[in-house]
This record gives structure tokens, C-alpha cells and sequence, in this order.
């Protein structure tokens, strides 16, 4: 049987099948399908300072391939989910990968700071830094649009969780993707988190204006898969070349098989998540994992000598 842990930057796992954030809430629903502490990390719903309430209504679109949401970063707010969602990833032995965002970099690291200080910390394997949020302070700019936005946020939330594995989750929507990569891992980032979901739009022809509440929203789903084997392509590429200083990449984008999973751990991913697939089969994370390995299997490769491979076979 092939060899399924990783190491992500410290944080050892037993395999590299994840929940993406905000797709699973914080773990209670998806546990009636699956055993949460069966997956290498449940990532929760990034969570912020106070409780949210979202965008308008109405929040999700299909599209051809994929879907658009506009959910926005609703939730309870930092108090509520260290008193009572971290505890309960804790007490059924889950590995929480917390997804933590903020309108600017002071609120990340104050969010940072109390999730350190809470009692269940022991359960947090990781922090996921969503950097892929629009900065209230910058004219509602996406923080991952800019290596010294990216940079600033990665540098406070370090100093609030010294020695934690940190991932900064980037945005495929930018011209150089290396380079805000570069940003993160210089300011403290152990590895980076590829793909968040892509700015689209859909309009309702029938009332001739935009769909969606929010207007625009983010696209997930298999339409995005070729954009996040793209991205982890390029950035595990600068890795190899010494452009950038190795680091781990966990993949997610449209992964709705094992095979979709082995793709991205081909292109440079050493972790995978599944995010919208659950929407229809929330047993999916659990499958995509029993597909990968018996194509590992197949293949007589382990996770680790798997991951990247696709690069040492260009034509
Ligand atoms: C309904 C919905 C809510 C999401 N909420 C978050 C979130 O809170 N934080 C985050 O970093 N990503 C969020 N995402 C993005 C996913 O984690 C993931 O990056 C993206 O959907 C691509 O993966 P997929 O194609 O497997 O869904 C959300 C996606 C969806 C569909």
C-alpha cells in the first residue's frame, strides 16, 4: 500500500485529503457523512473578528462546469468558533487547518492571537491565511493582488503564531502568481494554499441584470481545475528552478476524483482539498482519497515521490 502521510511544513499528516475551506462549515454537518478525523486536516470556513452576516442574497449560480458564490465571509466571529467549533473538532479528534481572514492585516493577527489563546489550540495543526479577501483599508483590493499587501499580513499573523505551520491561501486572479508567492514566503509563510476561487459573473436574462446579490462572485468546481494545476505548476516550477525557496503546496480547484486529486499532486501539491464536489457528495473527500491511493497503487509510487513528478517528464 502506498505511503500516504506528509509533511507540511512540521505538520505531519496521516494523508493529504483535505476539506477547502467554507465548504464544509466547521465540520458538525459533514461529519453525519464522513469522520472528520479520518481526513489529514478539516480546514474550517475562515473566520474573522466579529460575527458576519454575508453578501444579499441570492448567493450561488451554476455555471457550465463550476459554480459562482457570493456567500462572503459569513460567520460567527473568532469568539464563538474557538468557545465552541474548535473544541468540538477537538473532542472527535480532528486535525483543524483554521482558515482565518480580515478586512486589514491588524484584524488577521488579532484573530490570530486569540485563536492561539485558546483552550483547544492543540487541535489546530495549521492556520490557513485567506488572503484571497478584499482589504477594506485598500479601496476593497484583494490583499493576494500585491506582494506588499500579501506581505504585511503574513509578516503580523507570524508574530502572533510563532513556530505554527502557516499557509497563505493565494488568488489564481493576478499576472505574476510567483511573485506574490515570493512575498508570502519571505514573510513568514511555511507554504502556500492554490487555488481560491476565480472573480466571475453571471447575468439572469429573463430580469436582464446580475444574478447574484453580490454581483460578482467567486467560480469553483471542475472549470477551475485547469487554473489551479496551472498555478501549482508554476509555482512548484519556481521552486525547482530556485526562484523561490522550496516550500509546500496544497492544492485545491475542482477536484471531484482521485484522479482530478493526482493531477495537482503531479503538478507540485503535497496536500489536496475538496471543495465543491461536497455540495453534492459530502462522502467525496473520503472517496477522492480511496481513488488516489489505488492510483498511487497502480503507479508503485508513494504520496512523496508522487508529488511534482509531472515535472521531471516535460516533452
Ligand atoms: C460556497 C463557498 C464558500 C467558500 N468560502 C471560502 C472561505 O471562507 N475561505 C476560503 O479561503 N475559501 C473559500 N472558498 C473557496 C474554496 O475553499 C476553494 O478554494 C474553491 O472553491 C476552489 O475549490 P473547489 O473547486 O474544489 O470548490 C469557498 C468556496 C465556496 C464554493
Amino acid at each position: 500500500m502506498a505511503d500516504l502521510s506528509t509533511d507540511l511544513a512540521g505538520a505531519v499528516l496521516p494523508n493529504p485529503l483535505m476539506t477547502a475551506s467554507g465548504c464544509a462549515a466547521n465540520g458538525r454537518e459533514l461529519h453525519r457523512f464522513l469522520d472528520v478525523a479520518g481526513l489529514g486536516a478539516f480546514v474550517t470556513k475562515s473566520v474573522m473578528r466579529g460575527p458576519r452576516s454575508g453578501r444579499g442574497t441570492p448567493r450561488m449560480a451554476e455555471t457550465p462546469s463550476g459554480m459562482l458564490n457570493s456567500i462572503g465571509l459569513q460567520g460567527p466571529g473568532i469568539d464563538a468558533f474557538v468557545e465552541d467549533d474548535l473544541p468540538w473538532l477537538a473532542s472527535v479528534g480532528a486535525r483543524a487547518l483554521v482558515s482565518i481572514a480580515g478586512s486589514d492585516a491588524e484584524e488577521f493577527a488579532e484573530v490570530a492571537r486569540r485563536l492561539r489563546d485558546s483552550e483547544a489550540f492543540s487541535a489546530v495543526v495549521g492556520v490557513e491565511v485567506n488572503i484571497s479577501c478584499p482589504n477594506v483599508a485598500n479601496r476593497g483590493l484583494v490583499f493576494a493582488c500585491q506582494p506588499d499587501s500579501s506581505a504585511a499580513v503574513l509578516t503580523l499573523v507570524r508574530e502572533q503564531l510563532p513556530g505554527v505551520p502557516l499557509f497563505a491561501k493565494l488568488s489564481p486572479d493576478v499576472t505574476d502568481l510567483v511573485l506574490i508567492a515570493e512575498a508570502c514566503l519571505a514573510a513568514g509563510a511555511d507554504g502556500l494554499t492554490m487555488v481560491n476561487t476565480l472573480l466571475g459573473m453571471a447575468i439572469d436574462l429573463d430580469r436582464m441584470r446580475p444574478h447574484l446579490g453580490g454581483v460578482t462572485g467567486g467560480l469553483s468546481g471542475p472549470a477551475i481545475r485547469p487554473v489551479a494545476v496551472r498555478a501549482i505548476w508554476q509555482v512548484h516550477g519556481a521552486m525547482l528552478t530556485g526562484r523561490l525557496r522550496p516550500a509546500p503546496i496544497i492544492g485545491v480547484g475542482g477536484v471531484h476524483s482521485g484522479r482530478d486529486a493526482l493531477e495537482l499532486v503531479a503538478a507540485g501539491a503535497s496536500a489536496v482539498q475538496v471543495g465543491t464536489a461536497t455540495f453534492h457528495d459530502p462522502t467525496s473527500p473520503a472517496r477522492v482519497l480511496r481513488e488516489l491511493e489505488t492510483l498511487l497503487d497502480e503507479r508503485g509510487l508513494d504520496l512523496a515521490g508522487a508529488v511534482g513528478l509531472a515535472h521531471e517528464r516535460t516533452a
